[in-house]
């Protein structure tokens, strides 16, 4: 009877502090989860144990033990595995619960607005179609500089996701949700994200007919760890930025074409095979002297990252050796390849190489950033000579694709800053292209 009585008032103890806890400021109002629906009443708790006196920490895990009778688990025939198991379109009108939409709700919560656009041109419009591999092209785990943060979002996902949801009630409880919801633990005892819905049995194993699992892949691989706008300076003259030796012979590939006459150094230029827009012979390159035939290097970014570091150092093709620049720019420029190629063909009429569209007062601000060492007019510094001037309007006008290009990463070897390490959106390149397109040409 006492231990009743002792039992009763130390819940009662609890519930005053559970109250008192409750009646500080409220704090903002938290995300809503995607819902179930509402559970019948729980089951009666179990009766305390005789014998023995109660702790009040005992007390305490009988009252939450007590509380969770009350919520509803998830049917064993709804265990939920990957992204999509949860995060679908339940409202056409907010987009709620899509990946994208859980992005721009969170960064709105702060008063912050997210990206519209991950860097290979997906848009983030808050719709089912986005995979979480297109949030790792921002979120994946930065390293070296970028430790502790996303390659290029302030937040790793990890981050982000783990507290979100392995704090949520509604994760845990509601869908019975733990570690094996998003991830998987491969042959080698690697950790696996899930990005795709798995279909599963009752105990959440996927179906055989349907192995391995779909979308599952490896943490980290495949992820850019250097620094991009170092990688698109290597992108253009390499030895310059790696500080090594100009090639002085013709690169091997260079004699399997005889349309572009360029010779030494110049044959060692990613940019001169694989054009600024990186899109090879099926972009601007396609046509005119520096026409090679040779094909693009934007698709490149779906393959692996160590596929993509293959490709550079002359393992996937002993003709194709770009080792000399050493491993750390190998490093940068794969990064650069693997995140942060953009197609630009929206951004310029391909005909009058003209900025579809832009606004140009904002590009007049954002070139702020160029003037202190290119001038109020562009004409500072002249990349050509006295008789064939060129600055910055030429090269905006001659070649937006080139200018875009050292726009984002730099000029190679020079103190120029990288948009890239700025963040800067499409819309502000389109901006700033528009703009620049309006500067002079003649020498003054
Ligand atoms: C079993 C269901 C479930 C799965 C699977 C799931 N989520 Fe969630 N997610 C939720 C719930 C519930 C919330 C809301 C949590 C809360 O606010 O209590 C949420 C919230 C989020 C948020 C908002 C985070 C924040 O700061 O509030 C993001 C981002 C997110 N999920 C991403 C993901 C990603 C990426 C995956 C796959 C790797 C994933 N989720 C898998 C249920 C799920
Ligand atoms: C173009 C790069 C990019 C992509 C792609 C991207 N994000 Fe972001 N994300 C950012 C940046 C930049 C911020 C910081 C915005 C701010 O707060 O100023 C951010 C912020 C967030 C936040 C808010 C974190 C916080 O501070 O609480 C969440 C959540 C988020 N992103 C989730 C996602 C999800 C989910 C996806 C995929 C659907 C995604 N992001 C795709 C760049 C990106
Ligand atoms: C809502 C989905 C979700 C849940 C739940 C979740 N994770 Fe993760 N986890 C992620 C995502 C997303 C990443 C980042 C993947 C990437 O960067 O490629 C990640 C990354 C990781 C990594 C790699 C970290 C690193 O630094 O290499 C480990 C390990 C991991 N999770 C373990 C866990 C464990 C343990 C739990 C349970 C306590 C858990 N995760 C729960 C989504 C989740
Ligand atoms: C002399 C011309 C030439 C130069 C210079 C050159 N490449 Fe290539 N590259 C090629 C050719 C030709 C192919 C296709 C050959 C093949 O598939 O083996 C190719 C293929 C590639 C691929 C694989 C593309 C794909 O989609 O599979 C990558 C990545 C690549 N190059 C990156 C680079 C980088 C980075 C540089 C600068 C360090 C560079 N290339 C310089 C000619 C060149
Ligand atoms: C810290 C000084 C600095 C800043 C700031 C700067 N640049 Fe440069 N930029 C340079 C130098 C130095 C060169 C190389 C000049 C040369 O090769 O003769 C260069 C080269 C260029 C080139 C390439 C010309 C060519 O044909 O190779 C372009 C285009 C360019 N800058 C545009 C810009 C724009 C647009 C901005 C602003 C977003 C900017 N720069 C900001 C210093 C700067």
């Amino acid at each position: 009877m006492l231990r009743k009585l002792i039992l009763i008032t130390s819940m009662l103890i609890l519930a005053s502090l559970f109250l008192a806890a409750c009646a500080g400021d409220e704090g903002p109002e938290g995300p809503q989860g995607p819902q179930g629906p509402a559970g019948p009443a729980g089951a009666q708790g179990p009766e305390g144990s005789p014998g023995t006196e109660l702790t009040e920490e005992q007390v305490a895990a009988i009252a939450i033990a007590e509380n969770l009778g009350g919520i509803q688990f998830p049917g064993l025939d709804e265990v939920r595995r990957g992204c999509p198991a949860c995060h679908v379109l339940v409202d056409e009108e907010t987009g709620q619960y899509t990946l994208p939409y859980e992005a721009h709700e969170r960064a709105e919560a702060r008063g912050e607005e997210h990206p519209e656009t991950a860097p290979d041109g997906t848009s983030l419009a808050a719709t089912e179609e986005v995979n979480v591999t297109t949030c790792l092209q921002c979120h994946a785990a930065g390293t070296g500089d970028r430790a502790g943060k996303g390659v290029i979002a302030p937040l790793a996902l990890r981050d982000i996701v783990h507290p979100a949801h392995m704090y949520s009630q509604w994760f845990k409880l509601h869908y019975g949700g733990n570690c094996f919801t998003c991830h998987n633990v491969d042959g080698e005892g690697n950790w696996e994200l899930l990005t795709e819905k798995v279909e599963v049995n009752e105990k959440g194993v996927p179906d055989p007919d349907a192995l391995p699992i779909p979308g599952a892949v490896p943490i980290g691989a495949g992820t850019a760890s250097g620094s991009a706008a170092i990688g698109g300076r290597l992108y253009d003259k390499w030895w310059k930025e790696a500080g090594v030796d100009e090639p002085s012979s013709d690169q091997p590939l260079w004699a399997t074409q005889t349309t572009n006459t360029r010779s030494g150094g110049d044959t060692w230029r990613c940019k001169e095979c694989h054009g600024w827009d990186y899109q090879g012979a099926a972009g601007a390159y396609g046509s005119g002297s520096h026409f090679t035939g040779f094909p693009g290097v934007f698709d490149v970014q779906s393959e692996s990252f160590d596929t993509i570091v293959a490709f550079i150092n002359g393992s996937a093709n002993s003709d194709h050796d770009f080792s000399a620049m050493g491993d750390e720019a190998i490093n940068n420029l794969a990064t650069f390849l693997k995140s942060n190629l953009i197609d630009v063909s929206p951004l310029i009429d391909s005909e009058t190489k003209a900025a579809i569209g832009g606004d140009t007062a904002n590009g007049e601000s954002l070139y702020a950033a160029c003037s202190a060492c290119h001038g109020e007019d562009g004409r500072l510094i002249n990349f050509g000579d006295d008789d064939d001037p060129t600055y910055v309007g030429t090269v905006a006008l001659d070649n937006p694709w080139e200018f875009l290009h050292k726009v984002r990463a730099g000029q190679p070897g020079t103190a120029m800053p990288a948009s890239l390490d700025a963040d800067w959106s499409m819309d502000d390149l389109l901006d700033l292209l528009a703009f620049s397109q309006t500067l002079p040409t003649e020498a003054p």
